[in-house]
């Protein structure tokens, strides 16, 4: 459980905009191990929604590299990159909108298109069935309230079995019993699957709920906590199992 799943090391990236680089992340490293639960918080324009990117691999970083169990995906071509991005992380963004003419159901079916094959309409009733909308299977996102769109987007990021989930305010816009729904939902998973998360939010309240919390200020991180005491996390239950200390995470030992 322990094991480093992704290692963030020594990444920078810099937006070139009308003449002037703007350097938005100045050197991150950052280690998430297998099965965490983490939450990225900070202030707006901390560069949380971009760390996210480069780590799902929508981006490249400027300087530095990720790796996944030890693989540089920084190095890998676009089609081995998008193969390994469709099977190996679930995405909760907000610009991954739902595609409105298609129902809850084949929404969540979609990113298992590619390979096809029979058990996918099966999976994909099973998912929407936890996130609790086994009686909107047919409903379009324009027949859904927010909070349903989200767990349908949040099913349709399970799909693939995903080991790592990536969500960039995913209870943004929800209200508070959406919201609870939610991130009950991420932590049951976290516990029955062994799911590892990434999440940014901008709610105290989840944030505090996190095992561990990244802090991020201007391009940087600015704490990393972990927190015996918050929510059961698999990753928690052999702290010391491989365990780095936080100061030395992300670098070569
Ligand atoms: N493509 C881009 N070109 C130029 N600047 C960018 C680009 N993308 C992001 N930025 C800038 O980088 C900074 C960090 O953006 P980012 O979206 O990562 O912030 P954030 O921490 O997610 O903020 P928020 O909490 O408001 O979502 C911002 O100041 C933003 O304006
Ligand atoms: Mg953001």
């Amino acid at each position: 459980m322990s094991d480093p799943l992704v290692t963030v090391e020594n990444v920078t990236k810099t937006f070139e905009h009308e003449g002037q680089s703007l350097e938005v992340l100045k050197g991150i490293d950052l280690e998430i191990r297998d099965g965490e639960m983490v939450t990225i918080v900070g202030p707006s324009g901390a560069g949380k929604s971009t760390l996210l990117h480069l780590i799902g691999t929508l981006d490249l970083p400027t300087h530095g590299t990720i790796r996944y169990q030890g693989t540089d995906v920084t190095l890998l071509g676009s089609s081995d990159l998008a193969e390994f991005r469709n099977r190996s992380i679930g995405f909760v963004f907000q610009f991954h909108h739902l595609l409105p003419e298609f129902t809850a159901l084949e929404n969540v079916m979609m990113p298992g298109l590619i390979q096809g094959g029979r058990r996918l309409d099966q999976r994909a009733r099973e998912l929407l069935d936890e996130v609790g909308l086994s009686h909107r299977l047919t409903h379009r996102p324009g027949e859904l309230s927010g909070g349903e769109q989200q767990r349908v987007a949040l099913a349709r990021a399970l799909l693939m079995k995903p080991k790592l989930v990536l969500a960039d305010e995913p209870t943004g816009n929800l209200d508070s019993q959406s919201s609870d729904a939610v991130q009950e939902l991420f932590f049951d998973l976290n516990r029955r699957h062994g799911t590892t998360f990434l999440i940014v939010t901008h709610s105290r309240d989840f944030a505090a709920m996190m095992p561990r919390q990244v802090a991020m200020k201007d391009g940087r991180i600015d704490s990393d906590e972990r927190r015996p005491q918050s929510r059961a996390n698999p990753a928690d239950q052999k702290p010391q199992d491989g365990a780095q200390p936080l100061e030395n995470q992300g670098k070569p030992t």
